[in-house]
């Protein structure tokens, strides 16, 4: 696969769609993407992450919740999906413990709040997601990366 940048936009109505379109984006996955979310508290960030372990066979994905207590939850699908929340990062270096370079390759990260990141992360591998909030249930989702992602755009066409 070739890993020119793309970048769609989907406007989802429902949580639902939501999930279905993380699911589509999770099925294409291999895993090892790291997947950037960013949207305001409620966007649909944890919805979306639900989505992408559906794609990935994460058994009864709807058991997928941010993590409160530690920085990251791993759930087992095909392969290994790690959730990570930085919303209640007080300290860099709570992420610096983490190891985060670990599982770099080692399976799908997707980190909700990632722009609170203390550091950049740069690759090819990296999907950003960015959920903006409309009226009502309409988010407008902003996906951009890996160069297979025009088959989710074409499939929410129909
Ligand atoms: N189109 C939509 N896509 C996703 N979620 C939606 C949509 N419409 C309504 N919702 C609702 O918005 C809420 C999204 O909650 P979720 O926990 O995923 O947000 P979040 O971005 O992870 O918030 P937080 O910043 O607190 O982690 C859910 O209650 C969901 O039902
Ligand atoms: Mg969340």
């Amino acid at each position: 696969m070739k890993q020119d940048l793309i970048e769609l936009t989907a406007k989802t109505y429902s949580e639902e769609d939501t999930l279905e379109l993380a699911q589509k984006l999770g099925q294409l996955f291999v895993g090892d993407e790291v997947v950037l979310i960013t949207g305001e508290l409620g966007a649909g960030k944890t919805v979306f992450v639900k989505g992408l372990a559906a794609g990935l066979g994460v058994p009864d994905e709807g058991t997928v919740c941010s993590p409160s207590f530690t920085l990251m939850n791993v759930y087992q699908g095909r392969v290994p999906l790690y959730h990570i929340d930085l919303y209640r990062l007080e300290d860099p270096e709570e992420i610096t413990d983490l190891g985060l370079e670990d599982y770099f390759g080692a399976g799908v990260i997707a980190i909700e709040w990632a722009e609170r990141l203390p550091f950049e992360i740069k690759g090819t591998r990296i999907i950003r997601v960015s959920i903006q909030v409309g009226d009502g249930d309409n988010r407008t989702i902003k996906i951009s990366g890996l160069e297979s992602l025009p088959e989710i755009a074409e499939n929410k066409k129909g």
